[in-house]
């Protein structure tokens, strides 16, 4: 390898199913277009793929992303022909489990009020982040079922919580506060833990005890908890007082669609699945949105402010920040798709945000 190539990011690209496959080519546009020394490889792992050899996750395929590649970007899995979901579970759930992305990291912005669902609500009042525990909890699919179709059948679905996969998530939400700030500049300096443990006392207990240990290490950051069904409740009564939120992985799946509402829907939600010093991974939040899909409705500024994610990962903070302004004077132009508010296509936004980008 030469000097030249070393410093250039190697980026394996899986744009997966259904609006997937739309949005992430505007997000690959969008970083050619910044100039970013990012070379790309593309990768047909979906449902398309699946259907037509059974393959989800070639042999070895993990290990490979790991070793070639210094980052990943993803669309969304979700084909209505795979009625099992087979290949979302090996190729999504596989790379957040086997390559150990432990901290799915879904920051929550309202780029523009016009957005927001919620009355007085300024983009100042929306910027928090929800760090999601990625690698166990309910999404381990350990279980089983038993005399299936009789009316003795028993259904078992465990909540997997290890105090090693717990307390890495806890310490990477208080370590986020310190390296973080927010939009404005005002600093990161509350942690929020969001359970359940008055009715799941085993799995909560281990995280109320871990999260009072860890953040007696952070006697800086203001340590909050919240019950996970309060919480839904004051996320859309006041957004204003979050600030770093952290959960285990089903709850932080389900209040990142609430929170994604918040920013202006699916379509403009961002997320990160990290483990710090490996291969990442970066997908919006949305799935492949089987009904929108091939008909260039789908937004894409979701995938790409995912791909300014990506950037200030890779260390390339001034290509990152290009892309998030361009977005946010398409959002305030109203150059966006019908989802929120404009009347472009998704391959006329995101031309529209290459161009702006090209010209920075
Ligand atoms: P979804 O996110 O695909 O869609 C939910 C709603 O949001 C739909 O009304 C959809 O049209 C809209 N939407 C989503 N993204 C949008 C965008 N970029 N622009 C405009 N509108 C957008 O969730 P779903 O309908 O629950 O699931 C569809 C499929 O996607 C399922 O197979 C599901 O398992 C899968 N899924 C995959 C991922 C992923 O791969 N990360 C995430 C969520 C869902
Ligand atoms: C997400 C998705 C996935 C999840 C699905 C597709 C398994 O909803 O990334 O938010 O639940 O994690
Ligand atoms: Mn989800």
């Amino acid at each position: 390898m030469d000097s030249q190539s070393s410093v250039r990011k190697r980026v394996a690209v899986i744009p997966g199913d259904g609006i997937g496959q739309e949005v992430i080519p505007q997000a690959v546009k969008v970083i050619q277009a910044t100039g970013a020394a990012v070379d790309f490889t593309d990768f047909d792992w979906g449902a398309e793929r699946y259907l037509r050899d059974g393959v989800t996750v070639p042999p070895g395929g993990f290990a490979m992303l790991e070793r070639d590649f210094d980052a990943i970007l993803v669309g969304a899995f979700g084909d209505p022909r795979v009625k099992t979901n087979i290949h979302a579970k090996e190729i999504l759930l596989g790379m957040r489990f086997q390559m150990d992305l432990y901290a799915n990291v879904r920051p929550v912005r309202l780029l523009d009020a016009a957005l927001c669902p919620l009355k007085g609500v300024e983009p100042k009042d929306v910027d928090f982040v929800v760090l999601r525990e990625n690698t166990e909890g309910v999404y381990t699919d350990a279980g089983g079922v038993f005399k299936q179709g009789t009316p003795d059948e028993i259904a078992i679905q465990e909540d997997i919580n290890t105090r090693k996969g717990v307390e890495r998530i806890i310490r990477y939400a208080f370590e986020y506060c310190e390296r973080h700030t927010k939009a404005d500049g005002s600093p990161r300096n509350k942690a929020l833990m969001c359970d359940k443990s008055n009715a799941m006392t085993h799995a909560g207990g281990l995280w109320q005890r871990v999260f009072k240990e860890v953040s007696g290490e952070y006697p800086q950051i203001k340590a909050q908890h919240m019950y996970v069904d309060a919480l839904c409740m004051q996320m859309v009564r006041d957004p204003r007082q979050f600030d770093v939120i952290v959960t285990n992985n089903m709850f932080g799946d389900i209040i990142t669609d609430l929170a994604a509402g918040l920013q202006g829907g699916l379509g403009m939600a961002a997320s990160g699945n990290i483990h710090p010093g490996k291969t990442s991974m970066f997908e919006p939040v949305h799935g492949s949105a089987p009904l929108i899909a091939g008909k260039d409705q789908a937004n894409p500024f979701g995938a790409i402010l995912t791909a300014a994610m990506m950037l200030a990962h890779l260390g390339m903070a001034a290509e990152s920040s290009k892309i998030e302004a361009a977005v946010l004077e398409a959002v305030r132009q109203k150059k966006t798709t019908q989802d929120i508010g404009g009347s472009l296509g998704t391959r006329a936004a995101g031309a529209w945000v290459v161009d702006v980008v090209s010209r920075q």
